[in-house]
């Protein structure tokens, strides 16, 4: 499943991301804990495609973890997007058309500026 792709890419091809999954026993592909988190990420960015009008609201308290509790960079998000960008070009490379790519960058691109609005 391309979830299984998005964190474990992420942390392999920018590996500073690794240091917030520390706590992580296996990054490897076949960790177990780095495909359940990819599959939470997609299911975060699921639920703000089914509120596009208020994805604000809907990933409120997500924003609130990542800036308050884990302190993510917000410069991080940029390199999930652009695997999450790349992920679905592998897995659906006749639909990833220039279109889609422009959508899914522009949307990427504001879930990651709600994650990060909790940090000013
Ligand atoms: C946790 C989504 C970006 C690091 C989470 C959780 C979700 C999520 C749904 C689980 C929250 C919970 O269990 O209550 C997202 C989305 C992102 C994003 C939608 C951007 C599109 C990032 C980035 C990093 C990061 C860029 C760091 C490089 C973490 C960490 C956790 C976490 C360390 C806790 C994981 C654990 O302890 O298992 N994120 N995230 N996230 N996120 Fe993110």
């Amino acid at each position: 499943m391309p979830w299984t792709q998005i964190l474990f890419r992420m942390l392999e091809v920018f590996p500073q991301t690794k240091t917030y999954f520390s706590h992580y026993a296996d990054l490897s592909v076949k960790s177990s804990q780095v495909r359940t988190h990819g599959k939470k990420i997609i299911d975060a960015i699921t639920s703000a495609v089914n509120h596009i009008d208020d994805i604000t609201g809907t990933l409120s308290s997500l924003s609130t973890l990542h800036a308050n509790t884990l302190r993510v960079d917000p410069a991080n998000f940029k390199l999930l997007s652009h695997t999450i960008l790349v992920v679905l070009a592998l897995y659906f490379p006749a639909e990833f058309t220039p279109e889609v790519h422009l959508a899914c960058d522009k949307f990427l691109a504001r879930v990651s500026h709600v994650l990060a609005d909790k940090y000013r």
